[in-house]
């Protein structure tokens, strides 16, 4: 008996190499069930573990999550510093299940601003990028104190030093070497981008870097977005017809 390939089925050859997520809900998703916006917390990183798992199975090589953007220190000090300490507690509670499936952490955003009381934080952040730095399962790339506005000035100010010193000429500027000047310097280009909750925004994430990318925007909360949801996202993006901008 032949088996005709289901049209809902994935195309494993066509598997996006790199998906970025906007996880966004966590709040509303507590919210709706009776519970403080911590636990909407708690419940979102459990999320964030599963799905790298399952990203890696089905083929992803990179994940991008925005974890912190620099516009988040406008929240109230008792919640920064619930999801900074719930970071501390994930990074060693899901030490050894990180090494078992083969994820390397690394990160985009910057950890100047994790000092004093938030210097612990600083040193989990650089130890699990160091402890994991050989493997190569999956990228759980996080963007922390991460704003695209902030990347795209400093790119700006580093290409304007290396021009000042003679390292490179004003005409030798351009997209490629541009971009060796991002956060996100090695790594895929983003196929797919994933914003949950509703809302259909980038609020700072990676606006160099999504110029072309597919984007879907779903009403699940963050909290809810599990592996069918994921592989939903994926069955929609291989519908996509994507031209960067060429004619059909
Ligand atoms: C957005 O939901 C969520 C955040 C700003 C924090 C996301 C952080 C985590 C999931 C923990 C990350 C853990 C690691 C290890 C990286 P929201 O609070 O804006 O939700 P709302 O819009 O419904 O209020």
């Amino acid at each position: 008996m032949i088996f005709k390939k289901a049209k809902f089925d994935i195309d494993y050859n066509n598997i996006p190499k790199h998906v970025a997520f906007i996880m966004d809900g966590n709040g509303r998703w507590a919210k709706n069930k009776g519970l403080m916006r911590s636990a909407g917390h708690k419940a979102g990183a459990e999320t964030l573990f599963s799905l790298a798992k399952d990203a890696k199975e089905l083929g992803v090589e990179v994940v991008t999550v925005y974890a912190f953007s620099t516009e988040n220190w406008k929240r109230n000090k008792e919640e920064i510093n619930y999801i900074f300490k719930l970071m501390e507690t994930v990074f060693e509670e899901k030490y050894e299940e990180m090494q078992k499936n083969n994820i390397k952490v690394r990160m985009i955003g910057t950890l100047d601003r994790l000092v004093g009381e938030y210097d612990s934080l600083k040193k989990k952040i650089e130890k699990i990028i160091d402890d994991t730095k050989n493997n190569d399962g999956i990228t759980l790339n996080i963007a922390f104190n991460y704003g695209s506005k902030d990347e795209i000035i400093r790119a700006v100010r580093n290409i304007s030093k290396d021009v000042k010193e003679d390292r490179i000429k004003i005409d030798e500027i351009n997209e490629d070497l541009f971009e060796t000047y991002l956060m996100t310097h090695g790594l895929p280009k983003i196929d797919l981008m994933i914003r949950t909750s509703g809302e259909q925004r980038l609020s700072n994430f990676l606006l160099w870097q999504l110029a072309y990318t597919e984007m879907i925007f779903t009403s699940t909360y963050w909290p809810d977005f599990n592996s069918k949801e994921l592989k939903k996202c994926i069955l929609e993006y291989q519908k996509r017809d994507r031209r960067y901008g060429n004619a059909k």
